[in-house]
């Protein structure tokens, strides 16, 4: 099965900035011991590529990368060890270098002239990002009608409240977030926390 497929079974995907690497282990426990063994690490921090390896040794975790902007980030990304690779924009760069490595890729997409661009680089799925200020589950909606075999991850403004909305949508394959991840307790090594956190999170995500 591959990485999409993986993210689609699993409805959530936790987005995580974390601070230390040394953090990892911990936030992979509690991710797995939740229910959830998946993270999308952003590369926002230094720690990203370290952390991504950290996970990725795991053997246990669908772990992939995060706010990759560049085509160097993409080669550090896989290099580390994700098996997937999210970016907030529509990039042909980007998403051509995930081709060559052959791992999975989501680009951001929040328009139509998006998600054709998208379609035309070979894909099928994008990142709704950022979902809450793109006009939400109505947007996805109205984009699902012209783009039938789209699937689409809103991600940004998404939590407990709006959740259900957006997974009620036949066109949402997984809903990121941050929610379940916090960065605080993600550097805290708050492993019960966390673990609650994601718990409460599958719990809503299965209704
Ligand atoms: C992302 O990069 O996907 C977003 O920053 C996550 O958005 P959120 O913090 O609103 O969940």
């Amino acid at each position: 099965m591959g990485a999409l497929d993986e993210l689609a079974q699993h409805r959530l995907v936790p987005v995580v900035v974390i601070d230390d690497a040394a953090d990892a282990p911990t936030l992979g426990a509690a991710l797995v011991a939740g229910g959830l063994p998946v993270a999308e690490i952003t590369f926002r921090t230094r720690a990203a590529a370290d952390a991504i390896r950290a996970l990725a040794d795991r053997g246990d975790v669908l772990v992939g990368a995060g706010t990759v902007l560049t085509t160097a980030q993409v080669d550090v990304a896989v290099a580390a060890g994700a098996q997937f690779v999210v970016s907030p924009g529509t990039s042909p760069a980007v998403v051509e270098r995930c081709h060559e490595h052959g791992v999975a890729v989501l680009p951001g997409a929040v328009t139509a002239s998006e998600v054709q661009t998208a379609i035309e680089l070979g894909l099928d799925a994008v990142k709704f990002f950022p979902a809450g200020t793109s006009g939400g589950a109505a947007a996805i909606e109205a984009l699902a009608a012209p783009f039938a075999d789209m699937r689409f991850v809103p991600t940004g403004g998404v939590g407990p409240a709006n959740l259900a909305q957006y997974l009620a949508l036949p066109a949402v394959a997984a809903v990121g977030g941050s929610w379940m991840v916090p960065r605080d307790l993600v550097g805290d090594r708050a492993h019960d926390a966390l673990r609650t956190l994601v718990v409460d999170a599958v719990a809503l995500a299965d209704h």
